[in-house]
């Protein structure tokens, strides 16, 4: 049976929203990104979104209680979901446990040197959300929105001091008790992330099976 209810973990960068975009349609169940979410609130100027902003701009985690919350509503009772960027250390993955039962994680490994290449030609979409890469997919057009035909953008965490400091204060010092955890439930699977996005999406496809 394939997997339904998934987490991806990995470094910025090294394609958890592009995969979960892909294997979200794929399974038909709905994909859940914490730094989309939390972006909507920020350029909505939420409660949430101001107290937030701050942690973001720094590469800094959101505090557990802001972030838990705003998934529980839309996790609780569902019976499939592509999480991406939750759970982010051991303290949110045993609050999701309470949630529901995670069928599989899989963690995204890239070497720093290919973070920063693809973090600094990463552009998006300010209106639809669709992320390009300079690089390995660019917009038809320069650096026109293939869809909405509007100019893409960088993101303002995708700087390298704030690359550095998600990479380090957030992913580094966070993610061995997170991989421990789940390889203790035998539901973690690791992927090669260093190759193209159609061979990254084929393995991990099969890592659900
Ligand atoms: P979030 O938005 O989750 O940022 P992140 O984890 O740093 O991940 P990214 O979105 O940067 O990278 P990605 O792995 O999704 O890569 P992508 O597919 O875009 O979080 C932002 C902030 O919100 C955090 O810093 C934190 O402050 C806060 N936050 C979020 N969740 C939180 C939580 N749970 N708790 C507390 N705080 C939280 O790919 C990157 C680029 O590479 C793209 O251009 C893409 O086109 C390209 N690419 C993808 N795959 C390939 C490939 N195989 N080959 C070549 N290019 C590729």
């Amino acid at each position: 049976m394939t997997a339904r209810r998934i987490v991806l973990l990995g470094p910025p960068g090294s394609g958890k929203g592009t995969q979960a975009v892909r294997l979200a349609a794929w399974l038909g169940v709905p994909h859940i990104s914490t730094g989309d979410l939390l972006r909507n609130e920020v350029q909505n100027r939420t409660e949430l979104g101001l107290q937030a902003q701050s942690f973001m701009d720094r590469g800094e985690l959101v505090p557990d209680q802001l972030v838990a919350e705003m998934i529980r509503q839309r996790i609780k009772g569902a019976t499939g979901f592509v999480l991406d960027g939750f759970p982010r250390n051991i303290k949110q993955a045993e609050i999701l446990e309470t949630v529901t039962t995670v069928e599989r994680a899989l963690h995204f490994q890239l070497n720093r040197e290919e973070i920063i290449r693809r973090l600094s030609a990463r552009r998006v979409c300010p209106q639809c959300g669709a992320v390009y890469n300079l690089i390995s997919s660019p917009p038809q057009h320069n650096s026109l929105c293939d869809k909405c035909k509007i100019a893409l953008v960088q993101r303002s965490d995708d700087t390298p001091e704030v690359i550095q400091r998600r990479i380090d204060v957030q992913y580094a010092r966070e993610i061995r008790p997170i991989l421990e955890f789940y390889r203790k439930r035998n539901v973690l699977r690791e992927i090669d992330a260093q190759g193209d996005i159609e061979s990254v999406y084929r393995a991990a496809q099969q890592a659900l099976e």
